[in-house]
């Protein structure tokens, strides 16, 4: 190959690289809807939960759990996370994260 039409390479291969930029750039990057997240709350196991349970999968499925879901099946429900898919929540923060859920998800919602 001469420099020569290296060269033209070389600047065609520029300006398709800015045509594909400009074009990337117009993309727009989409937020997941706020109903994924956890539902906010001043309880303290709010926090333990954003930290401990949406890491392997959105809060979409505390969403979905039954509203007449009492305490001991949050409980089991975590504990289920921890034992059986290995989810790294420690002991002593399950307490606070099950009132949460159960205040939040379950049948101890605010009527
Ligand atoms: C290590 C990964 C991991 C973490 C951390 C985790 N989960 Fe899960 N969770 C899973 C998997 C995997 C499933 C899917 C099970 C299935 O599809 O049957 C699941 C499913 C669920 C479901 C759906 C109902 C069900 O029985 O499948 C709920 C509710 C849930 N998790 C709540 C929690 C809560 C609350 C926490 C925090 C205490 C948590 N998860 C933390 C892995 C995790």
């Amino acid at each position: 190959m001469n420099i020569k039409a290296f060269k033209t390479i070389v600047l065609a291969a520029t300006a398709f690289g800015t045509t594909a930029y400009a074009v990337g750039a117009t993309k727009t990057i989409e937020l997941p809807a706020d109903g994924v997240q956890l539902k906010a709350s001043p309880l303290p196991g709010y926090a333990k939960a954003q930290a401990n349970c949406v890491a392997c999968h959105s809060a979409e499925y505390m969403k979905y759990q039954p509203p007449t879901a009492a305490r001991p099946y949050w409980e089991a429900m975590v504990k289920r996370m921890k034992v059986v898919f290995k989810a790294p929540i420690a002991d002593d923060d399950m307490p606070a994260i099950v009132d949460y859920l159960v205040k939040t998800y379950g049948n101890e919602q605010p009527k």
